[in-house]
């Protein structure tokens, strides 16, 4: 896994604006450049996806995960998913949550193989009309 730099920057921006109804733009994501929390998975120089948090205390707060279309269905957000966890166990965090479109079953799906639960729900909290799930896992 590595961090974000100015050599893929470019992708993982593609990658998000094709991923994400509310995308980082690349100045937003160039704040991101370095950050441990931040973990890109590339193949032979080309990025398949990337997953980040932030910390708040004790929490680790999942930011987007996204894998660039051709590469979805083969395991690889498990794998990131798979990092981010122990990084933030590594680190000495609590728990992990994240927010989630209730349409988005995928995802939730994704997260769930982890053992994330619902724990909260945040209606009409996008622009779509989607209510936002609140996930959460303990991890310590
Ligand atoms: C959600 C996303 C990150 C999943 O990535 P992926 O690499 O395709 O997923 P994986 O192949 O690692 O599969 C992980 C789990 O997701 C679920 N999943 C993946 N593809 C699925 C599909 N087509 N149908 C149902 N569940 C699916 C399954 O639970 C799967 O685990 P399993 O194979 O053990 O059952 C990817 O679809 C994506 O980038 N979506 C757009 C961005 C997004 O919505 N991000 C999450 C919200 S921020």
């Amino acid at each position: 896994m590595k961090r974000l730099d100015e050599n893929n920057l470019a992708q993982v921006a593609r990658i998000e604006k094709q991923s994400i109804d509310c995308p980082w733009s690349e100045e937003v994501l160039r704040k991101e450049i370095n950050n441990p929390n931040f973990a890109v998975l590339e193949i032979d120089g080309r990025v398949i996806g990337y997953g980040s948090y932030y910390v708040t205390v004790d929490v680790a707060n999942l930011n987007n995960v996204a894998i660039d279309e051709p590469f979805r269905g083969k395991g690889y957000s498990k794998k990131i998913m798979e990092y981010l966890v122990l990084k933030a166990k590594s680190d000495g965090l609590s728990s992990m949550t994240l927010e989630v479109a209730s349409t988005n079953f995928i995802a939730i799906r994704l997260y769930e193989s982890f053992g994330f639960t619902v724990e909260g729900r945040r209606k009409n909290y996008y622009q779509s009309g989607d209510d936002a799930l609140i996930m959460w896992l303990r991890i310590s």
